[in-house]
């Protein structure tokens, strides 16, 4: 194949590289060892000579030849006379040892340069993978494959996920397997959407009803009756605000499914948000005990926006009053961490089972004891919160056990790449 000395190339330069890093490393050992024997031979003689003091030039002779084994150090005295050190003697324990170390280190290089066979089997993988990549870009298939293709994408229908892309054409698989992907997260987004509207629809039929009701009866009897008229009145109040807020809620999530909400991104102190929702929540509701937790000397900077890291909060308090007896404490407290801040929200309310966690963010979502509470409420208000901190890159953990208590802790991070 065309494509194959791509590996050799590659697999001759590692090579190439490797084996003028092991020859670097031999020299320097070599030379350094040289070094160190000079030095010890040059030591030696230091060591004995006979008038240390009297020494008038010293220097390398030749004995007999110029072999290495027949230089010799000589020293000359003042007096005339003078001391000679043959090389011979030291040279004869240091050579053999050199010698070998010299022919161990050639047939390291020489073992070296044929590694690169190894090296191109070791890159075999990684080379195929180039040239499919490169056949897939190229666009490389035959008529027959794309025809193939075109009928497996003609029979398939978003509205029924039985159906796959399946041309049955090997070539074809990375690519099939790439379309059933997006055509499984088309369909679950699309199973969402319509779950999200009946859900929608049904919830806004409710208190139309109610109110369609209240009306009727007002009309019938409520005009001369005032007891009537008062009720009428109040649930007519009750269902249109619960109306409202419902369809506020439903506006807050479609403005962020469809890229809308925009978020107002400034340095702020999360201590000070906490305080003010707690200050807040004092003073609109008496029934709960509410307890701060924050370290004014520890300030917990972060870039957020704050009216919707309010709504966050507000929310969970919400709840924690909701699903919590009268009187039952509720503590909101703030903390830096390593790479963030973090704000809690703790009850000790009704609490919820593992399975009811595991559901609370979906939207309409309500656990059965909720449902038949008395508390209203549409079970949208921890979607918002979860899309809320998705949009800062944060995260929330939920801990909760039932008739015990629940505890929302929810992170945020300073980095929000
Ligand atoms: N602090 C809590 N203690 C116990 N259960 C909770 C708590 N917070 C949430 N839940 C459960 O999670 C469900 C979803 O909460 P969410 O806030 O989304 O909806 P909701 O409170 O029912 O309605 P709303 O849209 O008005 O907020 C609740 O119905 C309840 O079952
Ligand atoms: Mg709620």
């Amino acid at each position: 194949m065309a494509d194959r000395p791509r590996t050799t190339s590659i697999a001759n330069k590692i090579n190439m590289n490797f084996w003028l890093k092991k020859l670097t490393s031999y020299i320097f050992i070599d030379v350094f060892i040289m070094g160190a024997a000079f030095a010890t031979f040059m030591w030696y003689c230091q060591n004995h000579l006979t008038q240390p003091d009297n020494i008038l030039e010293r220097y390398f002779i030749r004995c007999n030849t110029w072999h290495i084994e027949d230089i010799c150090f000589k020293v000359k005295y003042i007096d005339g006379t003078s001391q000679v050190f043959p090389a011979g003697p030291a040279l004869s324990y240091f050579l053999p040892a050199f010698t070998c170390l010299i022919i161990f280190e050639l047939l390291g290089l020489l073992g070296a340069l044929f590694h690169a066979g190894e090296i191109r089997k070791q890159l075999k993988p990684l080379n195929d993978l180039a040239i499919r990549t490169e056949q897939i870009s190229r666009g490389n298939f035959s008529d027959a494959s794309i025809s193939d293709l075109e009928v497996a994408i003609n029979h398939v229908n978003v509205d029924n996920p039985e159906v796959h892309v399946k041309s049955g054409n090997s070539d074809l698989t990375s690519i099939e397997v790439a379309l059933n992907n997006l055509l499984k997260k088309m369909e679950e987004s699309k199973r969402q959407q319509t779950r999200f509207v009946s859900d929608a629809s049904h919830e806004l039929r409710t208190p139309i009803s109610v109110i369609q009701g209240y009306v009727n009866m007002l009309d019938r009897w409520g005009k001369s009756d005032p007891q009537v008229l008062e009720e009428a009145i109040e649930a007519l109040k009750n269902e249109s605000e619960h109306m409202k807020e419902l369809i506020e809620q439903l506006l807050f999530l479609a403005r962020g499914d469809s890229g809308r909400q925009n978020l107002n991104m400034v340095e702020m102190d999360l201590n000070e948000i906490v305080t003010e929702v707690y200050d807040e929540s004092l003073m609109i509701d008496p029934d709960h005990e509410y307890k701060l937790v924050v370290n004014e000397m520890q300030p917990c900077n972060f870039t957020g926006d704050i009216a919707m890291v309010k709504q966050s909060m507000r929310i969970l308090v919400q709840n924690a009053a909701k699903y919590s007896g009268k009187g039952d404490t509720i503590k909101l407290s703030a903390k830096r961490e390593t790479n963030g801040v973090s704000y809690i929200v703790q009850d000790e309310g009704i609490g919820m089972t593992e399975s009811d966690v595991s559901h609370i963010f979906e939207r309409f979502y309500r656990s059965d004891v909720a449902r038949n509470s008395e508390s209203g409420g549409s079970g949208l208000g921890l979607s918002i919160a979860k899309w809320i901190v998705d949009a800062h890159r944060g995260s929330i953990d939920v801990l909760s056990r039932e008739d015990f208590g629940t505890r929302f802790t929810v992170h945020f991070p300073n980095d929000m790449k």
